[in-house]
């Protein structure tokens, strides 16, 4: 080969490695994030933090369940074996005096036995988490048309899961808005939300990736105050608000990994044992 063949095949090839570089940073620059560290329960050994959890429930209750449903939930869940505040000495929830606090805490709806009349008192852990609105026309009044989804199992229900989340709420919102982007009145900007900007662009070159949301920025540092003393930041909320609703979308996921590594163990040994059977009945076998 010559030696102008190597230098330019050389050059090439640094080309097309900067060109795969940068496009994946482009990519990569509004790809939902884990947060640093990632999640601890991811992969098939992971687990819950509980404490995590705990704060989790908190932003959602005090940030989040303004405007969202959790429909699927019921304040015993919480107390549930897994739960962020699963308690051994108490393995029926409805008897854990901490689930139970929780829920005196909020007001649900009822009718009064006597008269018929609905009534408000407050929950117990047999009670449903209660809606914000009472039904979506008013959720949608109260939001400048746009619908608060239902966060029971949103975790599932968007690709990114937990970490999509993270970015919506932990990230998005902070991130600046480009130049030559018109944000339409009541939306927000936002590098992770699935949409297409490109009809309210006019900077030079393709329009950023990202959509406009209905959603105002729901966290600030400080919004929320941890009862372990976490700091509060914007990520810190986020994070722990994401992986409350990744447990409240599969409060099994324990158990079901934990089921799947009994299952890989035995067949395991099954292996073992069928192997040695398979060699001590064939022993005397020529072949
Ligand atoms: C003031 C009301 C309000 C609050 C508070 C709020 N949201 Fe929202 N949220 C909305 C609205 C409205 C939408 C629908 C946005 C749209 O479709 O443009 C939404 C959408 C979402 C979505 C779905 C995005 C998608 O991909 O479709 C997620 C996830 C979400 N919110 C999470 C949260 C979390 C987590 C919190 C608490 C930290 C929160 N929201 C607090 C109003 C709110």
């Amino acid at each position: 080969m010559s030696k102008m063949l190597r230098k330019g095949l050389a050059l090439a090839a640094l080309g097309l490695a900067l060109i795969g570089g940068q496009a994946m940073a482009a990519s990569e620059a509004d790809e939902p994030r884990a947060p640093s560290g990632g999640w601890n329960f991811d992969g098939p050994f992971g687990k819950f933090d509980m404490a995590q959890l705990q704060r989790g429930y908190k932003v959602y209750r005090e940030v989040c369940s303004a405007c969202h449903a959790m429909d699927l939930m019921y304040f015993r869940n919480l107390g549930q074996k897994g739960g962020p505040f699963y308690d051994p000495k108490y393995p029926n929830p409805n008897d854990n005096p901490y689930v139970k606090s929780l829920a005196k805490d909020i007001q649900v709806k009822d009718i009064d036995n006597d008269t018929g009349d609905p009534v408000q008192r407050p929950a117990t852990p047999a009670d449903k988490f209660p809606a914000p609105f009472p039904n979506e026309p008013a959720a949608r009044a109260s939001n400048g048309g746009a619908l608060p989804p239902d966060l029971s199992v949103i975790s599932k229900a968007r690709e990114g899961g937990p970490s999509y989340i993270y970015s919506l709420v932990g990230l998005g919102f902070n991130a600046p808005v480009p130049a030559g982007l018109t944000v339409p009145a009541g939306k927000y900007f936002n590098p992770y939300f699935v949409g297409d900007v490109s009809s309210a662009w006019h900077g030079k070159g393709p329009a950023p990736k990202g959509g406009f949301i209905s959603m105002p920025p729901p966290l600030a540092p400080g919004k929320v105050t941890f009862d372990d003393k976490t700091p509060s930041t914007v990520q810190q909320q986020a994070k722990d608000v994401a992986a409350f609703l990744a447990w409240a979308a599969e409060p099994k996921q324990e158990e079901r990994k934990a089921f799947g590594l009994g299952a890989m163990i035995y067949l395991f040994l099954l292996t073992v044992i069928v192997y040695f059977s398979y060699r001590r009945i064939w022993r005397n076998v020529s072949h």
